[in-house]
C-alpha cells in the first residue's frame, strides 16, 4: 500500500465513554463484521476485559475505507499500562478522542492526550453518545479547548450506540490524520508494539513498520533482546485473521516466529533484518519494572501445585507480572506476585480465581522500598515487609511517590483534600474549570495502595476520577510495624508504614483481630509494635468453660474423644504461641479497609 492510503490511529477515552462501541461501529460499517458478529464486543478478547470493561491487550485491527488502509489500534485505558500505552501511540499517526457527551473530559482522558500530544499526533475530537438526554456536545467543545487545549471546532458527533455520525468519523480520520513517513528501501525497522500467546499459533507480535518491508521467510533480530527469529507468518486483522506475504512501510500487523513464551519479546523493541541489519534502533526502550507486590496463597494448603501451574501458565501470557515462592507461617506456601500497579494485581487475581478455579488469600499490598544499608552494606530492594532488615542495619529507607490528578466535582472537593492530606499527600496543583476541579497531588504509592483509589470513589459517589504516574523514590521516616498475638509475631500481618501513621494501623488492626480471635482458656494479649516497642494493644479475655469438665470424674474413652474432636477442629487453625487462629482470620484482617 502506498504511504498516503494509510492511516494509523488509536482511540483514547475515558473508561466507558465509549471507546469498544465505537470501535465495533467502525469495523461493522467497513465491513469488517455482521450486524451478529457486532454483537460480541470484538475488540475485547478476554471474558474479564468484557466483564469490567477494560481494554488491556493493545490489539489491531485493519479496516478499508474508500480506497484507504486505516489500521485501528486498541490502547489499554488504564494506568497501569501506561508503557503499554504510548507504546502502542508511538505505532500511530493519530487518535480520536472519544468524549462522553454529557460527562465531559475525565482525568484520564487528559492523562492519555497528553501522551498522545507528546507523540506530536493529530487529534481529532469524537463526542459520542449524543443520542442521552443529558448530551450537551457544545458544552463538551468548550471544555475540550479549555481544558485539553486542542481546537474541537471540527469534532465529529456521534452515537456508537445508534450508529450516528460513524461514516463522518471515517470520513475525518482520512481527512484530518497524516499518513506514516517512512524509507521503503531502508533496511527493516519495526516496532515491537504488543505480543500474546496464542494457544494454537504460539506468541503472536504485533508490529509496526517504520522503514523497510517484513516478510514470511525473513531472518529477523530483536535488537534489544539480542535473538533472531524466523518469520513464519505474516499477517492483519481484519478484524478477523488475514494471512499476508508481507507487512510494507507504515503498515501495523502481526508477525509469528514459533517463539513459546511472551517473556521472550520485549514491547518497545526494534526489529530489524538480520542480514541486513539497521545501524540505528528506535528510541525510548524501557524495560517495565512491577511496582506492587503481594503474597498470594491457596486457602486450602492442599492447591499449592495447582497454584503454581496457573501462575506459570499465566505468565506465558503476561510477561509484566513476577512471582517466587514464598512460605509464611500464617498462611503456608504460595507466592510473593509483582505487578504494574493495582488493578493489573486485581486482574491476575480474579483470572486465578476464576479461569483456574482457585481460592485464594491475597496478602496486603505493599510498594518495593529501596533500602541502603549502614556501614557500606549496599542498597536492596525490599518487596516483602517480612524482609525488611534489623532497624540498625539501615541508613536510609525510601518508598516511591507518584504524582496523582484527580478530576472532581466542586462539592466533592473538600473531603477529596482532607483524603490527600490524610495519606500525606503535598499538593501541587488546583484549578477549576466548568464546575470541577483538577487536583494534582504528589502522594506516596504505600499509602493508594490501601484502599485510596475505592475511598475516594465512594467520598464522590464515584465522580472523581484518578490517574497517576511515578515520579521516584523519596526517603522517609518509614518503620516495620509486627503483629503479636499471645508475645507471638505473625508474619502475614506486618506491614510498613509511616511513623506517622503507625499507631493508628495498629490500634485499627489489633481491634480487627480482637474480634476475630476465638476466645481461648487463657488471656491473649495481641499487640502492635515497631522493634521492641509496644504501640497499640488489646486483650481477648479468658474463656471460662472447658470441654473437659463436663467428664469430670466420667470415664476416660468419653474424654478422649471429645480432645480428638476438639483437634479436628484445630486443623484448619495455625497455632501461635498457643493461640489457634482460624484462617479466615488472617483472610478477613488482611482485607480492612
Ligand atoms: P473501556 O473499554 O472500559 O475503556 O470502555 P469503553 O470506553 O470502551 O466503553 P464501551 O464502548 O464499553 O461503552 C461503555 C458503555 O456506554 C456501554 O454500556 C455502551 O453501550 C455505552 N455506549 C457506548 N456508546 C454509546 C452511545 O453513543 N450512546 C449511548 N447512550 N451509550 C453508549
Amino acid at each position: 500500500t502506498p504511504l498516503d492510503k494509510i492511516r494509523n490511529f488509536s482511540i483514547i477515552a475515558h473508561i466507558d465513554h465509549g471507546k469498544s462501541t465505537l470501535a465495533d461501529r467502525l469495523i461493522q460499517v467497513t465491513g469488517g463484521l455482521s450486524e451478529r458478529e457486532m454483537q460480541a464486543q470484538v475488540l475485547d478478547n478476554m471474558d474479564i476485559e468484557r466483564e469490567r470493561g477494560i481494554t488491556i491487550k493493545a490489539q489491531s485491527v485493519r479496516l478499508e475505507w474508500k480506497g484507504c488502509t486505516l489500521n485501528l489500534m486498541d490502547t489499554p485505558g488504564h494506568v497501569d499500562f501506561a508503557y503499554e500505552v504510548s507504546r502502542s501511540l508511538a505505532a500511530c499517526e493519530g487518535a480520536l478522542l472519544v468524549v462522553d457527551a454529557a460527562q465531559g473530559v475525565e482525568a484520564q482522558t487528559l492523562a492519555n492526550v497528553y501522551q498522545s500530544v507528546e507523540q506530536n499526533h493529530e487529534i481529532l475530537p469524537v463526542i459520542n453518545k449524543i443520542d442521552l438526554p443529558a448530551a450537551d456536545p457544545e458544552k463538551v467543545k468548550a471544555e475540550i479547548e479549555d481544558i485539553i487545549g486542542i481546537d474541537a471546532s471540527g469534532a465529529v458527533l456521534t452515537s456508537a450506540k445508534t450508529g450516528i455520525g460513524i461514516e463522518e468519523t471515517l470520513d475525518a480520520i482520512v481527512d484530518v490524520i497524516p499518513p506514516p513517513k517512512g524509507d521503503s528501501d531502508a533496511p527493516l525497522k519495526a516496532m515491537l508494539v504488543d505480543s500474546w500467546y496464542d494457544p494454537y499459533l504460539g506468541v503472536v507480535i504485533l508490529v509496526r513498520v517504520k522503514d523497510g518491508t517484513l516478510k514470511k521467510g525473513q531472518q529477523i533480530k530483536f535488537m534489544q533482546a539480542g535473538t533472531t527469529h524466523l518469520v513464519d507468518r505474516v499477517g492483519c486483522f481484519r478484524p478477523k485473521l488475514t494471512q499476508l506475504d508481507q507487512l510494507g512501510t507504515g503498515e501495523i500487523g502481526f508477525i509469528t516466529a514459533q517463539i513459546k513464551e511472551v517473556a521472550q519479546t520485549a514491547v518497545g523493541d526494534t526489529i530489524t533484518d538480520a542480514k541486513r541489519p539497521t545501524d540505528k534502533p528506535l528510541p525510548g526502550y524501557q524495560e517495565v519494572q512491577p511496582v506492587v507486590f503481594c503474597g498470594l496463597f491457596p486457602v486450602d494448603a492442599a492447591d499449592f501445585d495447582k497454584l503454581r501451574e496457573s501462575i506459570h501458565k499465566l505468565r506465558l501470557n503476561d510477561a509484566s507480572f513476577t512471582f517466587e515462592t514464598e512460605s509464611s507461617a500464617a498462611l503456608g506456601f504460595g507466592f510473593r506476585c509483582g505487578f504494574l500497579g493495582l488493578l493489573h494485581l486485581e486482574i491476575i487475581q480474579e483470572r486465578l480465581t476464576r479461569e483456574y478455579d482457585l481460592d485464594l488469600i491475597t496478602t496486603a499490598p505493599s510498594v518495593v522500598y529501596d533500602i541502603e544499608l549502614t556501614h557500606e552494606g549496599g542498597r536492596i530492594e525490599l518487596h516483602n515487609p517480612a524482609d525488611m532488615p534489623d532497624p540498625n542495619r539501615i541508613e536510609e529507607i525510601s518508598e516511591p511517590w507518584i504524582k496523582a490528578m484527580i478530576y472532581v466535582p466542586d462539592e466533592y472537593l473538600g473531603p477529596i483534600l482532607k483524603l490527600c492530606q490524610d495519606r500525606r499527600g503535598i499538593q501541587k496543583n488546583l484549578t477549576y474549570v466548568s464546575g470541577r476541579a483538577q487536583v494534582t497531588y504528589e502522594l506516596p504509592l504505600n499509602e493508594v495502595v490501601f484502599d485510596f483509589y475505592d475511598r475516594l470513589k465512594s467520598i464522590s459517589r464515584g465522580y472523581a476520577s484518578f490517574d497517576y504516574e511515578q515520579v521516584g523514590y523519596r526517603p522517609g521516616d518509614l518503620v516495620k510495624m509486627s503483629i503479636l498475638v499471645n508475645g507471638e509475631p505473625v508474619d502475614a500481618l506486618s506491614m510498613i508504614v509511616h511513623r506517622s501513621q503507625a499507631e493508628a494501623r495498629g490500634r485499627h488492626m489489633c481491634e480487627r483481630l480482637k474480634d476475630l480471635i476465638p476466645r481461648h482458656l487463657f488471656k491473649i494479649p495481641i499487640q502492635a509494635a515497631i522493634g521492641g516497642k509496644v504501640i497499640a494493644r488489646e486483650t481477648i479475655a479468658a474463656l471460662r468453660k472447658d470441654v473437659t469438665s463436663k467428664c469430670y470424674g466420667g470415664d476416660i474413652t468419653r474424654k478422649r474423644k471429645l480432645l480428638e474432636k476438639q483437634k479436628e477442629g484445630k486443623k484448619r487453625m495455625r497455632e501461635y504461641g498457643n493461640v489457634s487462629i482460624p484462617q479466615e482470620a488472617f483472610i478477613a484482617a488482611l482485607k480492612m479497609g
